[in-house]
């Protein structure tokens, strides 16, 4: 699908559908509303008093004109209640009315920042335009690889055309839209290759995928094979790399878009590309779903390719320690002690507990670069997905300013983070009798004992970790995150990265 924007009046667009954001409980339309209303013989007015659609966030109410506009149909896209409002309405509203004009078989659509934009006191154009690209692109996402017989893109919109009534608000509304478009075409890139199931997503085709997107981006790869990670001396990683056929990839990306030799900003993501438990096997009842444990990989991917297509005029690095975690007669057991690269020795206690192990050496390894901040996401502890649920990603670290950016870039892109204590005490419970550490302090604790671990790893340098277990995999469809990744994450970071650079 196109965005695009152009300067003119909406209700003279020759389009299929007209969409417009009505507001929750009579707080009065937009000019344009009220517009079409009159030219419609008051039939939103009508639909409205009929009660079925109230415009509560996410509703939808499709009316045909008849001929008295150009377009065929207007869209009433639920905005909620006024004072509620936020940029967050505009995306769910946008991702529920694009999906719904393809599910009609609709090919060009049109709408304006004013309509969207009601009521959001203060909130620039530009960041109205943002939200409706992001909105759209993301909600018609669809993974559909695997589907052969299902001619999935025969129903897809051509254009969402984005009419400004003035130059100021052509030229702002592009921007936004131009930016939201590559964050959320960056946010679909990772959703595709975390939803692949993992006999098509091993470490070498992760390998090759990173490759490929980061020359076509001006982004330096590098691919370490496994006799290079072992001179490194990753123990760590590759004492989780041991029980697979499939061979370990230690993935570096670099892109410079900043000073010469300005401190860049290192992100690392988990990338177990499927994740068994090793010896301390999972229970098979939806161990599938363990394909989305490269999440944080894919994550890592999403925001270079975004980074890169805006021109962020920073340094960034990309880690992508990527294995699988399988038991084999090769694999580590629990009970073996392994040496990470920093040198410290950590006692496998549980082999499933295998993502500290992996980011344990790519963390050291993000030391090398002198880094301003060294940022991880990992689907790291199912005690998370217990802490937090499915709505917030758990974030601990060891400084405020960092970790207070965040806060603010997260509540910014609605991918929202929830601060968990980075204490000492908690190194108590990972304390080994045989080596520095252990890999699992048990239950009590898990997002934080997972965390103190990697903070050893760090030591020296501002870091945030980003545990997203309980937000990566949808299993139910939302506003615009269909069933499966949703690569939750690159947005947060990509707003971070943007904000660190304005
Ligand atoms: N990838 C899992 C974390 C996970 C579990 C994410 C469930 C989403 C849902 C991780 O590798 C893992 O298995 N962690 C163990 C650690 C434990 C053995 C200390 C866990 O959380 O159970
Ligand atoms: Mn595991
Ligand atoms: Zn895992």
């Amino acid at each position: 699908m196109k965005v695009s924007v152009k300067r003119g009046t909406v209700l003279q667009e020759n389009v299929d559908a007209i969409l417009v954001g009505i507001h929750e409980n009579g707080t009065g339309f937009s000019p344009l509303v009220q517009e079409i209303n009159r030219l419609l013989s008051r039939s939103i007015s009508k639909v409205l008093e009929r009660k079925g659609f109230t415009g509560k966030p996410e509703q939808i109410e499709v009316i045909g004109t008849g001929g008295a506009i150009p377009a065929a149909y207007v869209f009433l896209c639920g905005l909620g209640k006024a004072e509620k409002a936020g940029l967050e309405q505009v995306r769910q509203a946008m991702g529920r009315a694009s999906l719904r004009a393809k599910e009609m078989g609709l090919k060009t659509l049109a709408t304006s920042t004013a309509t969207f934009g009601f009521r959001l006191e203060g909130v620039p154009i530009k960041d109205v335009g943002y939200a409706m690209a992001e909105g759209a692109i993301l909600g018609l996402y669809r993974f559909s690889k695997y589907k052969v017989k299902e001619d999935t893109n025969s129903r897809n919109i051509e254009e969402l055309r984005v009419v400004e009534e003035e130059r100021n608000g052509v030229r702002e509304a592009e921007e936004g839209v131009i930016q939201g478009r590559i964050v959320a075409e960056s946010v679909n890139f990772a959703r595709d290759l975390i939803n692949h199931p993992a006999n098509d997503m091993t470490p070498a085709i992760l390998a090759e995928t990173a490759k490929r997107m980061a020359a076509a981006n001006k982004i330096k790869c590098t691919v370490l094979s496994r006799p290079q990670i072992g001179r490194l001396g990753m123990g760590a990683f590759l004492g989780v790399a041991k029980g697979s056929q499939e061979p370990p990839k230690f993935i570096i990306l670099e892109y410079n878009g900043g000073k010469r030799g300005g401190k860049p900003i290192v992100v690392v993501g988990k990338s177990i590309t499927f994740d068994s438990g090793g010896i301390s096997l999972k229970p098979s009842e939806g161990m599938g779903k363990m394909k989305y444990d490269m999440s944080g990989g894919a994550i890592t991917l999403g925001v270079l390719r975004a980074a890169s297509m805006l021109r962020l005029p920073l340094n960034l690095v990309g880690l992508l320690p990527a294995t699988e975690n399988m038991p084999s007669g090769t694999a580590s057991r629990p009970g073996d002690v392994l040496r990470s690269m920093s040198g410290r020795t950590i006692e496998i206690i549980s082999t499933d507990a295998e993502g500290r192990l992996a980011l344990a050496d790519a963390l050291f390894y993000a030391t090398r670069y002198k880094p301003r901040w060294i940022i991880d996401i990992a689907t790291l502890t199912g005690a998370c997905v217990v802490a937090l649920g499915n709505h917030a990603t758990g974030m601990l670290g060891n400084d405020e300013e960092l970790k207070e950016r965040v806060v603010k870039a997260g509540e910014k892109a609605w991918e929202r983070v929830w601060e968990m204590p980075l204490w000492d005490d908690y190194f108590e419970q990972i304390k080994s009798p045989i080596a520095d550490m252990k890999n699992s302090g048990g239950r009590e604790g898990g997002v934080m004992t997972a965390a103190i671990l990697l903070s050893k790893f760090v030591e020296g340098y501002p870091w945030v970790h980003l545990d997203i277990a309980g937000v990566a995999w949808n299993d139910k469809e939302r506003a615009y995150s269909p069933v499966g990744a949703s690569a939750i994450g690159v947005r947060l970071i990509a707003q971070l990265l943007m904000d660190a650079c304005s």
